[in-house]
């Protein structure tokens, strides 16, 4: 499988406190890849390095390179706006816009004009949804607003609306932590389905989600990558004794 996102050497300051120490992490296409460790750690951080969310942050300076596809994106004549279609973001708390359900779904490809006709927005709206696992759930109330939603309902509608601008990489940064176990499962369920098309970076602090949904893992501390492998290598076999202490909750 080939590399979608390649991070060298990245170096991450607030101000004066650095919070990633040289971070080098592969991630491979259609794969999907869990960043665990204790909070504070630097996840986050990381993660919104490979989306430059960071660019938003005064203080904050970034070292290093992200490739995508082998093309360096904190390069000066990168487009933000092309760079967040091809890699979106899903975060820990449902953020949808309020608006419909539909407009949810419709104000990506509005924007980056995806569509020609009303008929094919309909499409979009209708397979991203779909994707999402949502359709049956709201094609009777499209034109509800998306806060009528269940919590678990809402995090698939930003999900739809992540892939309604049809991304290479989605960035999920704790996604299921305010949701239930029920909403939770079908978050995973659908993580599953989506690395087909998409390459995945998910935060969690569960290790069991992480254990569950990811191909690879890694396991950050104090701002340093301390192993980074199969998540089955990871979770049985660890070279690691910080490794092997977090992941049997000895530590953290
Ligand atoms: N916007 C910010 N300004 C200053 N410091 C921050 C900011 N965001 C995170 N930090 C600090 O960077 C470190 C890593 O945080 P974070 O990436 O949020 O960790 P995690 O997601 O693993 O919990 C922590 O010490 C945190 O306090
Ligand atoms: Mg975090």
């Amino acid at each position: 499988m080939s590399t979608k996102i390649s991070a060298k050497n990245i170096n991450l300051f607030y101000d004066q406190k650095q919070a990633l120490f040289d971070i080098n992490l592969d991630f491979k296409k259609n794969s999907v890849t869990a960043l665990i460790g204790p909070s504070g750690c630097g996840k986050s951080s990381f993660l919104r390095c490979v989306n430059r969310m960071n660019d938003t942050i005064s203080g904050c300076k970034i070292d290093g390179e992200i490739l995508l596809d082998g093309q360096d994106i904190y390069r000066k004549d990168l487009d933000l706006v092309l760079l967040r279609a091809s890699v979106g973001m899903v975060f820990q708390k449902p953020n949808p816009f309020p608006k419909s359900i539909y407009e949810n779904v419709a104000y990506g490809p509005r924007i980056h004009g995806l569509f020609r006709n009303k008929n094919e927005l309909d499409k979009i709206v209708e397979e991203s949804l779909t994707k999402a696992g949502l359709w049956k759930e709201v094609k009777d109330r499209l034109n509800d607003q998306a806060s009528a939603l269940s919590g678990g309902q809402q995090q698939r509608l930003c999900i739809a609306r992540t892939i309604a601008i049809e991304p290479e990489v989605i960035l999920m940064d704790e996604p299921c932590s305010a949701l239930d176990p029920i909403a939770t499962a079908k978050i995973e369920e659908l993580i599953d389905e989506l690395k087909e098309n998409f390459t995945i970076i998910i935060v969690t602090h569960s290790m069991q989600q992480a254990a569950r949904v990811s191909n690879m893992t890694a396991f950050f501390n104090m701002g340093k990558i301390v192993e980074y492998d199969t998540t089955d290598k990871i979770f049985t076999n660890p070279s690691n004794q910080q490794t092997q202490d977090y992941i049997t909750g000895r530590f953290g």
